[in-house]
């Protein structure tokens, strides 16, 4: 595989409501961004992943887009946007765009135009079908967030489909136009400079909703490799997919540098293991740390050559990394540091969510109101009707629910965590005066410092990015333990993934004895001497 400055880059992800607030209304925006530019260049990131700033209404915070070639006035101008581009260009930052082009906001001109007559010329920019006899939706596909998939709209007489919101209208990709449109729009963005996209929900736009078929539909891979054609396969740009419903050999499909679609994969197998078959995030069960090995591994070993992985435990939409695999509490820095470490070493491009960076935790708001998020409500409102408690409901959404990602950025210990002067849109977590960047940053053994130098070792070591994969110990619950190697190197990652104290031997394949430490999160031993691990240790030797 030709090497690519994507597979040795790492991605830091923005959610710009809750990064930075320039000027005090509560609302990250873009000047906010660009004034912690120099953050995250000491933090040694390549690339920014802007979650949605184009115009919206935002009933789903920017992921319901009402003009592709506009900024949302909260988040700032066009000309702001320019600047961030060109500002993290000069601090080798690349920024790519979160491409939502699965639907649309209702409020977008083309739904606009397509809800008012059955033979408006936008009609067909969407999916609309005629009610069944007795005027009942015509099937019972659902939406993710939450009830049908159809809305009944009174004007015409006829359902639209929405596989998320009834406010978010799922474009209709079988439509040429809609295409061109797409990849006009896709273009304008690339002539201003990005450095790619993020897809959202790439795996539902070749959907055949007659058929109920919603993901992986069958035009799917020869849409992509026609976007591809159209837009950037000319550019040296990062693309990734959100694909949910991806499988080692479906990521192939996507990422195979000679098929010419996207770049990399975004997977969520490792993630979804413990949602309930039925009831999902809302119904979390006890994860199998075996499970979780085998899923991490398995991604590891199948996709070598002919793929390519995202590695990530966080982005906006999940719960924070370390409340839910590691300990809030007095083990919060070492467990936030071995997750780090687990997932650094492996094969891919890592994502660093905002926040992650400084071992930001979930949040646990008392009442629902203090919610913001579009599927906690829905999905409230559902489960209730479900028969599921009050109690219930407000523990899973403290577990899952998407608003533990979204709090305000915790910046310092001054009001509103130095986020705004003014009340932020979501409330601060309230343990921001312990958990900031200033203190992070004024703390030599800080997370922050952590992963920086895990940033920087992935610069210094070809080893991290391209070599091989071997499990150790697979039977083992406890221990994650890997080795990486090439035809010079060989690097031995050895993870706790407990808060116990756990007995260790290392294989008898396996000498210690040249074994010089490259990183640990607690003081370094000689490798021959280690019999035992601490609660969530993580440590990485070259042999
Ligand atoms: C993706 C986004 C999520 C959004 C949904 C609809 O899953 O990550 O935040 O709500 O798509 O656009
Ligand atoms: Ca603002």
């Amino acid at each position: 595989m030709e090497k690519k400055w994507w597979q040795s880059s790492v991605v830091y992800q923005i959610y710009p409501r809750s990064f930075m607030d320039s000027n005090n209304d509560g609302i990250g925006d873009i000047i906010g961004i660009i004034s912690k530019l120099n953050y995250l260049a000491k933090l040694g990131i390549d690339v920014i992943w802007l979650s949605p700033v184009y115009r919206s209404p935002m009933c789903d915070n920017g992921y319901d887009i009402s003009d592709y070639r506009d900024i949302a006035p909260e988040y700032g101008t066009m000309d702001d946007m320019e600047r961030l581009i060109k500002e993290a260009g000069l601090l080798n930052i690349k920024i790519i765009m979160d491409l939502v082009v699965n639907h649309t906001s209702d409020e977008h001109p083309w739904f606009l135009e397509s809800k008012k007559s059955r033979d408006n010329p936008y009609r067909d920019y969407y999916i609309w079908r005629d009610p069944l006899e007795d005027g009942q939706v015509p099937n019972d596909l659902s939406s993710i967030f939450g009830g049908p998939a159809w809305t009944y709209d009174e004007t015409t007489k006829q359902y639209y489909f929405h596989l998320f919101a009834s406010k978010q209208p799922d474009l209709n990709w079988e439509n040429k136009k809609v295409q061109e449109e797409i990849y006009d729009m896709m273009n304008y963005w690339l002539d201003k400079g990005i450095g790619g996209f993020r897809m959202d929900v790439i795996d539902l736009i070749a959907k055949e909703v007659d058929l109920k078929i919603t993901d992986n539909g069958p035009r799917l891979h020869s849409l992509l490799k026609e976007m591809n054609t159209a837009t950037f396969g000319g550019r040296d740009v990062l693309t990734v997919g959100e694909t949910w419903g991806a499988t080692p050999e479906i990521a192939k499909l996507y990422s195979d540098p000679k098929r010419d679609e996207l770049s990399m994969v975004f997977q969520f197998e490792h993630i979804t293991l413990d949602w309930d078959d039925v009831y999902g995030k809302f119904k979390p069960k006890p994860l199998d740390l075996l499970e979780l090995k085998k899923v991490l591994s398995k991604w590891q070993t199948q996709l070598t050559d002919d793929g390519w992985n995202s590695l990530f435990w966080n982005n906006h939409d999940l719960p924070r990394i370390v409340s839910k695999r590691g300990d809030e509490g007095i083990l919060r820095v070492e467990s936030a540091k071995m997750l780090a470490t687990l997932l650094h070493f492996l094969k891919g491009t890592p994502y660093i969510y905002q926040g992650e960076e400084i071992g930001m935790t979930n949040v646990k708001y008392d009442s629902l109101e203090d919610y913001d998020d579009i599927e906690t409500h829905n999905f409230y409102k559902e489960n209730i009707k479900n028969g599921f408690s009050h109690d219930d409901m407000m523990k899973a959404i403290w577990e899952n629910g998407r608003d533990n990602a979204r709090t305000p950025i915790q910046w310092d210990l001054t009001d509103n965590a130095g986020f705004s002067s003014h009340t932020p849109w979501l409330k601060v977590n309230s343990n921001y005066r312990t958990i900031n960047v200033a203190a992070a940053l004024s703390d030599d053994s800080s997370i922050f410092y952590h992963y920086k130098r895990l940033i920087a070792l992935r610069k210094e070591m070809d080893l991290i990015v391209y070599g091989d994969f071997r499990l150790l110990l697979e039977e083992d619950p406890n221990i994650f333990a890997y080795i990486r190697s090439d035809s010079q190197n060989q690097l031995l990652v050895v993870c706790n993934v407990t808060g116990h104290d756990i007995p260790f031997s290392l294989p008898t394949s396996i000498s210690p004895l040249r074994a010089t430490s490259l990183i640990t999160n607690y003081n370094s031993r000689l490798l021959k001497d280690v019999k035992n691990l601490r609660p969530y240790e993580a440590f990485a030797y070259i042999l």
